[in-house]
């Protein structure tokens, strides 16, 4: 059996490596290392799997990949729980292994960025251990967010502030203190305003910047600044904990979310990044809306962020173009490029999601085992492959997650024996939590876990994904993974501005935008087929019908 990834050598260096903007409308591909390739057979995905498989990204023309962590944990959080920031879990490989994979990326022109954890620790952090080992009041309890409990005896948590994966945000320790963990109990919240863990994340960020990174994400980068005067205040009701509260506190109040004071953190780290040639990008991942998300954002701090808003988004014209709209102004007015994403890790994939009629609660159709409401998954791939040639043509940087490339749909009828998430068991059993976005790619249409590994994959793949696997759709003409070649190499060639404008008579239901003279994009979300304005049709993600653009399609048109 040929191998259809290794077989491509049909790549081009990326020229413009030197170029310190080359950020600023990047297509970043995020690779998820558990769920990637396993070279070793163990059945988890590892650094020299990513290696082996780089191919495929330089084959698919993305700018940059991302990797979400690899560093060593006990993967509590699918390794957002981390024991050392500057080292590779063993499963994953060596610092050797990283080593190879960035020279290897470079080689092939494809910059790469780590993810930075700096809202808390793994557990098994040897800070966290000796903040145990060393009791209340110690300078090692400093470092993370210590406190007695309330009660006659300390028995009740400090605050009544809830964990983001469910339950109290409290967790007690043998001693009789408390300590904050805004995720799972396994991920200790620092406290970023001890000067040992500012200086610790410089020598992290120096670190991998010396290695040759060329980025980095920046996990709840909203939340590092705590306001943890005396007394805790607490919230009053569970859900004011949450990041969709924010609208009910004046800007920056929040105990613990988008406090005006991060800020100073990420303007400290530019600093660090720009005395870097080129200067190293940053992106935040920060769940706060419109114009304050974009403060993370500004030349001074971190460049980019997240545009949760364009995921969050249902599949509607009107919606989408207030949302396109507002991101643009917002990135605009911080200085910022805009960013665009329809899927990651964190969220069920979009092929599936956009088919979920509005208002549908995600967990709800995830425990029906993706049945209530039936998906009908074909046509949820025309919706995901218009969505991706719309988000293409956006103005700004667009963050692809691995294997939408592929059409992958969410698995959402798992077993709930293989849940692998934190957030079932924190939440008792009631939220089904991510795994379904997470489970391992298929890259050929047989073998041991469709090409991902010699062994089984750590999450059970459905047989449907030998239809999506590389090897099926790699030269095969319309396939999701053609499409994407074909849109980004033509990307590349069009890209001019960072600005679009709107067309005026557009009729109900489609979005129209010109980037500039030679690139129009145009999406039909309407119900029927509408008239395509003249010109030389690009490229379409699904046929034209009698000359018309159906539904749920969209063109690119010179
Ligand atoms: C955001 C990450 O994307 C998510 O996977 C993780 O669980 C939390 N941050 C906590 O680190």
């Amino acid at each position: 059996m040929t191998d259809p990834v290794t077989d491509r050598t049909d790549t081009t260096p990326d020229l413009s490596s030197r170029d310190p903007n080359w950020w600023r409308q990047a297509v970043v591909y995020q690779v998820y290392p558990r769920s990637f390739a396993d070279a070793d057979g163990d059945g988890l995905g590892d650094l020299k799997g990513i290696t082996r498989r780089l191919n495929h990204l330089a084959a698919l023309g993305v700018d940059a990949l991302w990797l979400s962590p690899f560093y060593p944990s006990e993967l509590a959080d699918g390794g957002y729980d981390v024991a050392d920031y500057r080292d590779v879990d063993p499963r994953l490989g060596s610092l050797d292994d990283f080593d190879a994979l960035a020279a290897e990326a470079h080689r092939l022109g494809l910059k790469v960025i780590v993810d930075l954890v700096p809202n808390h620790t793994s557990h098994q952090h040897v800070w966290f251990q000796e903040a145990l080992a060393s009791g209340p009041g110690s300078p090692a309890r400093d470092r993370y967010v210590f406190r007695d409990g309330r009660g006659t005896h300390g028995e009740l948590p400090p605050t009544d502030w809830q964990s983001v994966f469910g339950g109290s945000a409290w967790q007690r320790v043998p001693d009789g203190q408390w300590y904050l963990h805004l995720f799972a109990p396994q991920q200790p919240d620092l406290n970023w305003a001890n000067e040992e863990v500012r200086a610790d994340f410089r020598t992290t960020l120096r670190f991998w910047s010396d290695r040759g990174v060329d980025g980095f994400r920046v996990d709840v980068a909203h939340a590092l600044a705590k306001d943890l005067s005396e007394p805790l205040r607490d919230l009053g009701a569970p859900e004011l904990s949450s990041e969709d509260a924010l609208s009910h506190f004046p800007p920056g109040t929040h105990p613990f979310y988008d406090r005006d004071e991060v800020h100073e953190i990420y303007r400290d780290w530019r600093k660090i990044l720009d005395s870097y040639r080129p200067p190293r990008m940053a992106v935040a991942e920060a769940w706060v809306q419109g114009a304050r998300r974009t403060l993370y954002a500004r030349p001074d701090e971190l460049g980019q962020a997240f545009n949760f808003e364009y995921l969050q988004a249902g599949w509607d014209a009107d919606e989408l173009r207030q949302v396109i709209t507002d991101s643009l102004d917002s990135a605009h007015q911080a200085g910022a490029s805009a960013t665009w994403v329809l899927s990651n890790h964190d969220v069920v994939r979009h092929t599936s999601r956009l088919m979920l009629p509005p208002g549908t609660d995600d967990n709800a159709w995830l425990l029906s085992g993706g049945h209530a409401p039936e998906v009908d998954e074909s046509h949820g791939l025309r919706r995901a492959r218009a969505a991706t040639l719309l988000m293409l043509a956006l103005p700004g940087s667009s963050y692809v997650y691995q294997g939408e490339e592929l059409g992958l749909p969410e698995v959402a009828d798992l077993p709930v024996e293989v849940l692998q998430d934190p957030i079932w068991e924190q939440t008792g059993r009631v939220r089904k939590g991510r795994d379904g976005c997470r489970v391992p790619l298929p890259w050929t249409t047989t073998g041991p876990s469709y090409g991902f590994g010699a062994a089984g994959a750590w999450l059970p793949q459905p047989p449907s994904f030998a239809s999506y696997a590389v090897e099926a759709q790699d030269g095969v003409e319309g396939s999701p993974l053609e499409l994407y070649r074909t849109a980004l190499r033509l990307r590349r060639k069009l890209l001019e501005g960072e600005s679009l404008a709107w067309a005026d008579d557009t009729p109900p239901g489609v979005l129209d935008f010109t980037r500039h003279d030679g690139w129009r994009c145009v999406t039909n979300l309407s119900d029927a087929a509408v008239r395509l304005p003249a010109g030389e049709v690009l490229l379409t993600s699904a046929p034209l019908e009698d000359g018309q653009l159906p539904p749920d399609t969209t063109a690119w048109i010179a």
